[in-house]
């Protein structure tokens, strides 16, 4: 990892220790038969010896193997390995980061409750809150990023719950999660938070006062670009079971073989987060250096307004940030993208591979102004960076190459 600015050497400690644990991290003893990964268990019946058996399945739901909707041995040896990872009671898994989202926001509101939600939550959280939940008769209001311990003055008697992310999609503003679970956890109001963008192993939300933490294994847990699946873990036994609950309710299941690559992706994670860390402080400094560049939004530069937080919280950046531009034309945006080579330009990001994509954050915000210009959401890949470094430098080649092309003739702009 790389060295920061007052680090106490507690974060580089703790890295180490999820290093050890991630390639221990193996099953749960005895049951996977000396295997160093947990096979793969496929199954929806489950058969018993005995018809006691049978009458006492349900005794085993929160960690036995009793139908396939529950897990098998496969998913809950991924299950132990996150929440160790977390710091957390227990995990369930789900189909997707989505699923973990919208089931841990069910698990715990009903009518009549109200929730509050970040503004720079990721834009599909937004959309079940607003299009699902606000269906539903739960009130949804939104908070900025920078409220702090200012949370106390949006409760109403009615809330429930409190939704985090932090950093915020695609702006990449921090919240001070401690401040916010004083004031929640005073009242009994229950914080989810969204930790997709530093995994767990670079920020341990339940260690700074929040009842549940959520992953898209989706993205860095796996890390190959080739599996959907969700984690929510909950800080005690009872948000745990309350959240294993929801997902029976609603009938979520992981399958066993996503949970078998997530579980071999975990085996890299540690290094693969260096590695998308270097890479990002790389080419995050580079974009600094050009002239059409305003602002590189990422909590591990030094000028990031929410670097202080990100130093006092998490240990590390992973390899996610935003770049804003000046304004650019259609012509000047495809004549940026159209040509790139390493970098693709995909949404799902946290696997191996670089990516680029224009974004547009201001249609998913209502708490303060977004600042004009031209958003590129970057996911810096494990590549070498002067590959890298070469293909940005093509692209912003043909950015300039096409400012300087006279405007096209009105008359052959209408040609077919
Ligand atoms: C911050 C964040 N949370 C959750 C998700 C959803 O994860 P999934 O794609 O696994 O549904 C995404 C996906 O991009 C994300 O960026």
């Amino acid at each position: 990892m790389t060295e920061r600015e007052g680090d106490t050497g507690d974060g580089q400690g703790q890295a180490n220790a999820d290093a050890t644990m991630l390639v221990h991290a193996n099953s749960r003893s005895g049951r996977t038969a000396g295997l160093l990964n947990p096979p793969v268990h496929r199954a929806s019946t489950i058969v018993y010896d005995t018809v006691e058996d049978y009458l006492n399945r349900h005794r085993h739901i929160y960690d036995g193997v009793i139908y396939g909707l529950y897990g098998t041995e496969t998913n809950h040896a991924l299950a132990a390995a996150i929440a160790d990872l977390e710091h957390g009671f227990g995990t369930v898994l789900t189909s997707s980061g989505t699923a973990a989202i919208t089931l841990a926001l069910s698990a715990f509101l009903k009518a009549g409750d109200h929730l509050l939600v970040i503004d720079t939550a990721y834009r599909s959280t937004r959309r079940f809150c607003d299009e699902v939940l606000t269906g539903l008769g739960i009130e949804v209001s939104y908070f900025s990023p920078e409220i702090g311990a200012g949370i106390a003055s949006l409760l109403r008697p009615n809330t429930r719950m409190v939704f985090l992310e932090t950093p915020g999609s695609l702006t990449f503003e921090l919240a001070d999660t401690r401040a916010i679970t004083n004031v929640t956890r005073e009242r009994g109001i229950i914080t989810a938070l969204d930790n997709t963008w530093a995994s767990p192993v670079f920020f341990k939300p339940i260690e700074h006062g929040v009842d549940i933490s959520i992953a898209s294994a989706t993205k860095y847990l796996s890390g190959h670009s080739d599996v959907m699946l969700g984690a929510m873990t909950g800080a005690t036994e009872e948000i745990y079971k309350r959240l294993k609950d929801a997902a029976a309710r609603w009938g979520s299941a992981a399958s066993p073989d996503d949970c078998y690559l997530v579980q071999r992706g975990l085996r890299t994670l540690d290094v693969r987060l260096e590695r998308h860390q270097r890479n990002a402080l790389e080419l995050a400094a580079w974009f600094e250096r050009q002239p059409e560049v305003r602002k590189v939004l990422y909590p591990a530069l030094p000028d990031h307004p929410g670097h202080a937080l990100w130093q006092r919280d998490f240990s590390g950046a992973s390899g996610l940030f935003g770049v804003l531009l000046d304004a650019v034309s259609d012509k000047e945006r495809s004549a940026f993208f159209n040509g790139l080579s390493l970098f693709k330009l995909g949404s799902s990001w946290g696997g191996f591979e670089s990516l680029m994509v224009p974004a547009w954050p201001a249609p998913a915000r209502s708490c303060g102004k977004i600042e004009d210009g031209a958003l590129i959401r970057v996911h810096a890949g494990l590549e070498s960076t002067n590959d890298l470094l070469r293909d940005l430098e093509d692209a912003f080649a043909r950015l300039r190459a096409s400012r300087a092309e006279p405007a096209m003739p009105r008359s052959m702009r209408t040609l077919p």
